[in-house]
């Protein structure tokens, strides 16, 4: 049978991509808008050369409520939406937050005003666990407190969350699932697609492989003074692929309506909380290769641990992130060294 339609905003993003292989591989047509602020257009190149599918592509910005409005007319079979698009660089929040409010309040504002008159069933929501702020306790569960953001990156998906939840309870008649990552790393294992962010990048995977492979001089640790045993931040590093394997099955609940609740959330994380210092040297065993790093101070805006309880994932969705932190390390390197084949990094 035909599936139907998925309008994947920030489709050629980072994690928007890996899912959108994901969807064509369950057999769902997807068409991808995205403005190409933090990703490039031969993204897609990569996806067809995995699944010998091409999704469609419109170039076009979310935050543009005329520019949607125009897709959905082209697209009147889309049923449900997975809403990537933002701006997500915790630190460059710190210093640019009207962009990262205006970013990504509106594309989600745009979206769930024009989902009803299109009669989309539903909208996958990319959370964080920034949500969480500093945490009590770790691993956190969906049921721990809302803390104040640190950032206002972790605030605009606070507000998000409270937007999706008040539109639904207003009568919306669609659905939400708000999945609220950790930290993705990695990239596909075919190495056609992965992390490429546009400039310097802010997170740490693709700044240390960037150094490995000697376009950066030396990764710079954000501070080794941090309540934890190295010193070190700590973090749940969940593998991209099962990261977007979780949307598909996400998807299927809201448009099959297998679940009667109108919004669920779920954590996705791997259950490992990782200190930076561990992850360089998990990468440098796995790889072999040597990472050039200094401790240098902390970064505004950092949480200092927190790592999932995925249970609630693991058992409602029955989904599970199975990737290894090694093998994911190796997807990292992979990924960087297939830039360097191409001349592009
Ligand atoms: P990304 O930057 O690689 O992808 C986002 C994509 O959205 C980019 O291709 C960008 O060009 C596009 N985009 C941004 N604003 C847009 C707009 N107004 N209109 C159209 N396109 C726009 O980031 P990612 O890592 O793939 O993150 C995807 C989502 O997941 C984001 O909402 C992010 O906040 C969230 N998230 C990411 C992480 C992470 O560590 N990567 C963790 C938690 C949550
Ligand atoms: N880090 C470094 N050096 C770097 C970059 C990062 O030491 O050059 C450290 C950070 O201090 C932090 C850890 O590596 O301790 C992870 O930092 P990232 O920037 O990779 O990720 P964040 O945890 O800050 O934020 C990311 C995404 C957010 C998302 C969040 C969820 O950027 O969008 O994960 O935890 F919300």
């Amino acid at each position: 049978m035909k599936k139907d339609r998925i309008l994947v905003t920030g489709g050629t993003g980072y994690i928007g991509s890996h899912t959108v292989v994901e969807l064509q591989k369950a057999g769902y047509p997807v068409v991808i808008i995205d403005n190409l602020s933090n990703s490039n257009a031969e993204v897609i190149d990569g996806i067809e050369r995995i699944t010998s599918v091409r999704p469609d592509f419109v170039e076009g910005d979310c935050t543009d409520i005329e520019t949607l409005r125009r897709l959905f007319a082209s697209f009147p079979d889309i049923k449900g939406i997975i809403n990537f698009a933002a701006s997500k660089a915790v630190g460059e929040s710190m210093h640019k937050p009207i962009l990262y409010y205006r970013n990504n309040l509106n594309t989600l504002l745009n979206l769930l005003d024009l989902m009803g008159p299109n009669g989309v069933k539903g909208i996958v929501f990319s959370s964080s666990c920034t949500v969480y702020g500093e945490p009590d306790e770790n691993p956190v569960t969906e049921a721990a407190p809302i803390k104040k953001a640190t950032s206002p990156y972790g605030n605009t998906k606070q507000i998000s969350e409270e937007i999706i939840t008040d539109v639904i309870n207003a009568g919306a008649p669609f659905k939400s699932v708000i999945l609220r990552y950790f930290n993705p790393v990695g990239a596909h294992p075919s190495a056609e697609i992965g992390e490429l962010p546009n400039g310097v990048p802010q997170n740490l995977i693709p700044y240390l492989t960037q150094t490995a492979i000697g376009i950066r001089q030396e990764l710079s640790v954000f501070g080794d003074d941090y309540n934890t045993p190295d010193g070190s931040c700590i973090r749940d590093y969940i593998n991209v692929v099962d990261l977007a394997q979780a949307h598909v099955i996400a998807v299927e609940r809201m448009l099959n309506d297998i679940s009667d609740k109108k919004i669920e959330i779920f954590n996705l994380g791997t259950g490992n909380g990782v200190s930076v210092l561990e992850l360089i040297h998990t990468f440098e065993e796995a790889t072999g290769v040597k990472v050039p790093h200094k401790i240098v101070g902390r970064r505004a805006g950092d949480i200092e641990k927190v790592w999932a309880n995925p249970a609630f994932a693991n058992e409602v969705l029955g989904w599970k992130a199975t990737t290894s932190l090694a093998d994911t390390m190796r997807s990292a390197w992979a990924w960087q060294c297939r830039l360097r084949e191409r001349g592009i990094m």
